[in-house]
Formats: structure tokens, sequence, C-alpha cells
């Protein structure tokens, strides 16, 4: 089964769109690409991008922000995942999964690194976590959290009009059917705080029951 999606979130810094894409290299779908005619400032300068060391710890800082709040370990940069994603980027600028072995996170139009990851981060916000599973909506996300993953490695080009294109590569893989449950965590702070409403609810029911 083929698995694809692609969302847009509007960027108003610029008056643009930041068009992200992701895929399950299991099946290849056709896809629109929302192009912006707002006249957005590209920021060919944004060190985040032009900065190795920028981008790189950018990247890392973003995204093992994602991963500490969902109970994953930090993921460390790659030199095999970055030379991938950028001989990728090297042959195209179609906004297109490269179907490589590797899970893979597309986003077209960010002004820097950090809302690139931020972009796929806050999927969260729609994620089912009762009914943890795969969805368009949200697989960048469930990628970026995923618990096995442990090395990540992105590039990034400006591509013509659309501006800055990055694609970020993850290894092991994640979005794997049927594990779901285990490989994304909850918000800690979250649990942690619902956790603390329960026993604060047992607790007054205990003094309550106590008084009466
Ligand atoms: C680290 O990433 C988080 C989430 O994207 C962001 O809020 C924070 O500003 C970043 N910190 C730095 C130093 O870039
Ligand atoms: C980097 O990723 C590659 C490709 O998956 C893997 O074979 C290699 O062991 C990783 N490098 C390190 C230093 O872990
Ligand atoms: C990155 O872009 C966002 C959205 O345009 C902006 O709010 C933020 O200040 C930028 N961060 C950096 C470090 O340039
Ligand atoms: C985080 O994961 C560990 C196991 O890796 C588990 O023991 C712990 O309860 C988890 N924490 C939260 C808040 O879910
Ligand atoms: C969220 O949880 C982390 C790790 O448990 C903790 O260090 C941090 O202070 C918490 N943040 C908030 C806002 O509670």
């Amino acid at each position: 089964m083929l698995k694809s999606t692609q969302s847009v979130t509007p960027n108003s810094f610029h008056s643009s769109i930041v068009i992200i894409f992701l895929l399950i290299p299991l099946i290849t779908a056709q896809s629109t690409t929302i192009i912006i005619t707002v006249g957005p400032t590209i920021p060919t300068a944004a060190p985040e991008f032009t900065n190795e060391r920028t981008f790189t710890s950018a990247i890392l800082n973003s995204t093992n922000f994602y991963r500490t709040k969902h109970n994953a370990s930090s993921v460390r940069w790659n030199s095999t995942l970055v030379d991938f994603a950028l001989s990728y980027l090297d042959s195209t600028c179609d906004f297109a999964h490269s179907g490589g072995p590797y899970g893979e996170n597309l986003a077209l139009g960010c002004s820097n690194a950090t809302s690139c990851v931020e972009a796929w981060g806050n999927e969260r916000d729609e994620y089912d976590f009762g009914n943890p599973d795969f969805s368009e909506a949200t697989g960048h996300f469930t990628q970026l959290v995923w618990k096995t993953t442990t090395d990540v490695g992105c590039s990034a080009r400006i591509c013509g009009d659309a501006g800055w294109y990055l694609v970020c590569e993850y290894w092991p893989r994640g979005n794997i059917i049927g594990e779901f449950r285990e490989e994304v965590g909850d918000d800690v702070n979250e649990s942690t705080m619902v956790r603390m409403n329960v026993y604060a609810v047992v607790a007054a029911m205990l003094v309550t029951c106590f008084l009466l």
C-alpha cells in the first residue's frame, strides 16, 4: 500500500506558503504542488541554510526538541545521510520522494531550517495518541519522533521561486505500520500533568471521604 502526504502551512513572515511532503516509499502517488504567487522574499542568505554548522545545529536542536518531548532519545548527525540528501537534491528540484532506503521528510519554502522542522513537529497537534497509526496529516511528526530512529542527515538548496528545498533522511526509518504505539511517545509533560491531575483528584476524594 502506498501512502503519501502533502500539507500546506501559511508562513506569515514572508507571505509565502510552506509545503511539506512525506512518503512511505512503498508507494508513489501523484501530488499537486501548490505554488505561491504572493511574491515571497526568498531568504537566500539565511544562515540556518547557508552556514553548514548553523544548519546542522538548527536541525539537531529542533529535531531533538520534539524527540525529548516525546520520550525519544536524541538523534545524531550522520554524513552518509547528508550525502544521500545532497546527491538527491543535486539531481532534482522535483518536490517528490527519492525512493531511498531511509525515512524522508521534505519541506519547500521555509525561511529557515528551524521553521521547517517545526512545521513537521507541530503536526503533533493533529495526532491521535489514543489511536496511534499512520496518517497523511501527521507522518512528518511521527518520523521525527520515532524512537528507533537514531540518525539524521539533511541537505537544502534553493529551487527557483519556490525557495529553499529541505530534504532530511532518517535511519533507521520510521512510520512502520503496526509499530506506532511503541514508537511514538506521548508528550512527556502532558502525560506527567495528566497523572498529577489524577493524583490530585484521588487525593481530594480521599480527603473528602475522610472529612465526611
Ligand atoms: C531549538 O528548537 C526549538 C524548537 O524548534 C526552538 O523553539 C528553539 O528556539 C531552538 N533553539 C535554538 C537555540 O535554536
Ligand atoms: C550512518 O548511517 C548509515 C546508513 O544507514 C549507517 O550505515 C552508518 O552506520 C551510520 N554511521 C554511523 C557512524 O553510525
Ligand atoms: C525562522 O523563521 C521563522 C518564520 O519565518 C521566524 O519566526 C524565526 O524568527 C526565524 N528564525 C531564525 C533563527 O531566523
Ligand atoms: C519514557 O520511556 C521510558 C522507557 O524508555 C519509560 O520507562 C518512561 O515511563 C517513559 N516516560 C514517559 C513520560 O512516558
Ligand atoms: C517537560 O519535561 C522535561 C523532561 O521531563 C522537563 O525537563 C521540563 O522542565 C518540562 N517542561 C515543562 C514546561 O514542564
